[in-house]
């Protein structure tokens, strides 16, 4: 018998590892509690410079103190702690020299961790965590923290190339069908698939480096989903025949929210896993307005806005007949130094009657709020699935990558809410704001039936929570693969 078995004498060892981003945070901390609250022991890694980030906007050390072995870790991120992280910063920590930086501490924090870990949890852009775990015999799952359709489409784009669908030539039809992406031929349309596919050269280094990313984290010995059977299940079955074993247990924030209240009661504390300050001064002025009268507008933590776009954005909403709380990060208006903060306070005192701007909410608080009543989104995957449970309806305008295609999947699959990529005119938005808040459109009944069925899954008995509990009997049982010990 194994001495050190978690099942017989200790609960298991699981660690987490997100890649360096706000929105990969956000749903993995989310999972460390979940696996927190199943009695696990928990080790979250994060960068350095996320970690000082998190101390300083959040009250995450004492947060997680109620969960004895909870432990929080930190890891370089390859780049200097001076680095200014900005722009598309995050693709330098795909050079060779970082990764191997990054892996070796990896390896060493695994090797010297005590007690020995069960499994480790990473996100599934981090292939060399594969390497490092397997290398070590420990059980690994990749965390892919963006829809599974876009994941998909990731996959297939060495097919789609492969059928002569890309790249896109010069004068190409942007509405012409994709047909080699199994279960999405109907509807992805060349417009929709992820914006790095649009660069003539497909030998381009970002396309490859997602392609062999999303690639390798099939070779994990199983792969989480922040999603659900329900929003999911078609993509679901083909990313299955790469990748046997899926836990989709989402959305984690309701799954997370279900399982305090059961164990809390109605005003359970929450955590708040924000990297930057909330400004929660637009809370009391949502309790002003009436039930569903606001529009909620944000672009998630890396968006960033030309001062033109920002400026049509802002005409379209002050010419449509409904209030907005718009969040403009400071860091995401694109202009010389100090414009886009011209900007904005130019654009907060005309619209003081009309709208409120702040540099950071409270997101899941605001889409929850009886006030607002519908979301102009970037469709990052957790705000999509913040609006979903919520049950707020969506105008999408995304930026990059998965959110092409999330924000098709919102139109035209799920029928919640409307599509406005590739547009960015005042008339449109005006438009599109008013269809969704003002004429209540079919999709405002569907986004409120769909909030009901994808609530249902978190709830005992629902598939998320069903799936939840396999993982968590996975991992307690050992039933994840293992080639060696360490
Ligand atoms: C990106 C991708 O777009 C996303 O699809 C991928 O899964 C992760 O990386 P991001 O662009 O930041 O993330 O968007 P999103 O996934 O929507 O995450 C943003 C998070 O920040 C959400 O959880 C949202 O609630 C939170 N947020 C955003 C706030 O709390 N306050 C704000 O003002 C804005």
């Amino acid at each position: 018998m194994e001495m050190d078995s978690p099942s017989q004498s200790r609960p298991p060892h699981v660690v987490i590892f997100p890649l360096p981003l706000q929105g990969h945070i956000n749903s993995m901390i989310k999972l460390a509690e979940l696996l927190a609250l199943a009695g696990f022991k928990l080790t979250f890694l994060n960068s350095h410079h996320n970690h000082e980030r998190l101390i300083k906007f959040t009250n995450i050390v004492a947060y997680f103190k109620r969960y004895p072995g909870f432990e929080l870790k930190t890891i370089t991120d390859g780049l200097p702690l001076d680095h200014p992280r900005s722009g598309n910063w995050f693709l330098e920590t795909y050079e060779e020299a970082i990764i191997m930086k990054i892996k070796q501490s990896f390896r060493e924090m695994l090797m010297n961790s005590n007690p020995l870990v069960d499994c480790v949890i990473a996100d599934g852009f981090s292939g060399f965590a594969i390497d490092v775990a397997n290398e070590l015999g420990i059980p690994i799952i990749g965390f892919r923290t963006s829809s599974p359709r876009s994941f998909w489409v990731y996959y297939s784009i060495t097919d789609i190339i492969k059928a002569g669908e890309l790249p896109i030539r010069g004068s190409e039809d942007m509405d012409r069908l994709i047909t080699t992406v199994p279960g999405m031929e109907t509807y992805l349309r060349c417009r929709d698939l992820p914006s790095f596919c649009r660069k003539s050269d497909i030998e381009d280094s970002t396309v490859q480096l997602i392609v062999k990313q999303t690639r390798k984290s099939t070779e994990a010995d199983a792969l989480i989903f922040n999603t659900t059977d329900e929003l999911d299940g078609p993509i679901l079955s083909q990313i299955r025949t790469k990748c046997a074993n899926i836990y989709p247990i989402g959305p984690l924030h309701a799954q997370l929210n279900t399982k305090l209240k059961a164990k809390h009661g109605e005003s359970f504390d929450q955590f708040s896993n924000a990297l930057r300050e909330e400004d929660k001064s637009c809370i009391p002025w949502l309790d002003k307005q009436p039930y569903r009268s606001v529009i909620y507008v944000s672009f998630g933590s890396i968006t960033s806005t030309s001062r033109d776009q920002l400026v049509e954005l802002w005409y379209g909403l002050l010419n449509s007949k409904t209030k907005f709380l718009f969040v403009v990060r400071p860091d995401s208006v694109i202009g010389k130094d100090g414009e886009g903060e011209d900007v904005v306070k130019e654009l907060m005192e005309k619209s003081k009657d009309r709208g409120y701007i702040v540099d950071w909410a409270p997101q899941e608080v605001v889409l929850n709020h009886q006030a607002v009543g519908g979301f102009l989104t970037h469709s990052g995957w957790n705000s999509t699935l913040e609006s979903i449970v919520a049950g707020v309806p969506m105008v999408c305008w995304p930026y990059f990558a998965d959110q092409q295609v999330t924000s098709r999947v919102v139109s035209r699959v799920w029928k919640i809410g409307l599509d406005m990529k590739d547009v960015c005119d005042r008339k449109i938005v005006e438009n599109m704001v008013n269809d969704v808040m003002v004429d209540r459109k079919e999709y405002v009944n569907s986004a409120t039936d769909m909030a009901k069925v994808i609530n249902q899954c978190v709830s005992i008995g629902g598939s998320s929570s069903n799936n939840l509990d396999r993982l968590i009997e996975d991992i307690r049982m050992k039933r994840l693969k293992t080639t060696k010990r360490l």
